[in-house]
């Protein structure tokens, strides 16, 4: 069982998740209309991860005899600048989903809450996997001069592969 404060923060948690899947939809918006086709299919791949990283929040507290409860997604920005803005944001993003995750850590240790651990310790390892995603991105876009020729070879490259 779940004690309320945990309830409470985990279906908070579920809310961040949906919304950093609407924040990444955004973004492949964003790209898709400047014809980034590359970086439009890695962000609606990771819209889809945080989608799924929501959902295992829900599952969890479900399994937990909690209640799952949906509040309102803020609504994302429409528009992000440049590639490297991006990047940028969304390295600044998933830094602060990872104190959240932290947060959700030190919660649970304090309310002796030991069934969790293992739960939230894949999210742990999951966050240090996105931030260095996000980083390696952002340094190649970096590299970038802006308007250059060399974005639509970072495009390609992120359309054929979204691991990297
Ligand atoms: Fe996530
Ligand atoms: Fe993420």
């Amino acid at each position: 069982m779940l004690t309320k404060k945990i309830e409470k923060a985990f279906n908070e948690q579920l809310n961040a998740e949906v919304y950093s899947s609407y924040l990444y939809l955004a973004m492949s918006a964003h790209f898709a209309g400047q014809s980034l086709n590359g970086f439009a299919h890695w962000m609606k791949l990771q819209a889809d991860e945080e989608y799924a990283h929501g959902m295992r929040f829900f599952d969890f507290i479900l399994d937990r005899g909690g209640k799952p409860t949906l509040k309102a997604i803020e609504a994302p920005p429409a528009d992000f600048g440049t590639p490297l803005e991006v990047f940028t944001t969304v390295l600044e993003h998933e830094r602060k989903v990872t104190a959240l995750i932290h947060g959700l850590v030190d919660v649970t240790a304090k309310e002796g809450d030991h069934a969790s651990s293992p739960f939230l310790q894949w999210f742990v390892a999951e966050q240090v996997e996105e931030e260095k995603t996000a980083r390696s991105i952002l340094e190649q876009v970096k590299m970038v001069k802006p308007n250059s020729p060399a974005l639509f070879f970072v495009d390609r490259h992120l359309g054929k592969d979204a691991a990297e």
